[in-house]
């Protein structure tokens, strides 16, 4: 059993927790309101391992931290969770325009690089980007797993990540260190634009090994 604290229980956080949920990791929803209805939501939606505190309390008692809000306020949510010393941080974020017209960063650097230099003593993993909420509820495919890539720089973080994507049902892929963020980034854009551009959410990409 993992103790997860996830900042946001937006579509992603709250897809997130309640799977994690089901699976037996107890889950603190990190919430600027716990009292608003769709943080209430989520946290009935988890059954008894599913709780939500302010920001601080539930990172505090957390080994890891999943950041799930909008690229804009990422920088703020990552200060409001206090001491994060070497704890793991899956950073969720795409660093999307507000117009969804593209990323607002990238190429030489990445937003799991610029999340990894503001929380400097925290170990992050950049997971859980490149495909839709939709797909975290249920990664099945007619009995194939959505793949989901990760990248990081901490080999025991990013093993702990990796476990915890097989137990959303995903088949998790180490795709290499944190830089590999600025390729899983463009990624999500591609899953983007193609649901968005005509072929639903019900899209999810999948690494074929020979
Ligand atoms: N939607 C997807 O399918 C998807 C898939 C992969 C990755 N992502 C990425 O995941 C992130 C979250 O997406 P989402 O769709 O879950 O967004 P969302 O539904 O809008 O939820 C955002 C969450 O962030 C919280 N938040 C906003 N400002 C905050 C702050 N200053 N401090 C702490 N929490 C704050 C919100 O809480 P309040 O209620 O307090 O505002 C809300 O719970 C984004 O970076 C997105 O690009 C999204």
């Amino acid at each position: 059993m993992v103790k997860i604290a996830i900042i946001g229980a937006g579509n992603v956080g709250a897809a997130l927790g309640t799977g994690w949920a089901k699976a037996g990791h107890e889950v603190a929803y990190a919430v600027r309101n716990p009292q608003k209805p769709e943080v209430l939501a989520a946290v009935a939606r988890g059954g008894d391992r599913a709780s939500a505190a302010n920001i601080a309390d539930a990172v505090a008692g957390a080994a890891v931290v999943v950041l799930a809000t909008p690229w804009n306020v990422a920088q703020a949510a990552i200060q409001s969770a206090g001491n994060l010393d070497s704890k793991i941080l899956l950073d969720c974020t795409n660093p999307l325009a507000p117009d969804l017209s593209g990323l607002a960063v990238g190429l030489t650097t990445s937003a799991g690089e610029m999340v990894a230099a503001w929380a400097p003593s925290a170990r992050v993993v950049k997971i859980f980007n490149t495909t839709g909420y939709n797909n975290m509820e249920d990664p099945d495919y007619n009995g194939q797993a959505a793949t989901m890539f990760y990248c990081g720089d901490d080999a025991d973080a990013k093993e702990t990540a990796g476990k915890l994507a097989a137990d959303l049902g995903f088949d998790p892929v180490d795709a290499g260190p944190l830089k590999l963020a600025r390729t899983l980034e463009p990624l999500a854009m591609l899953w983007i634009s193609m649901a968005f551009g005509g072929y639903g959410r019900d899209i999810a990409f999948k690494l074929l090994l020979r």
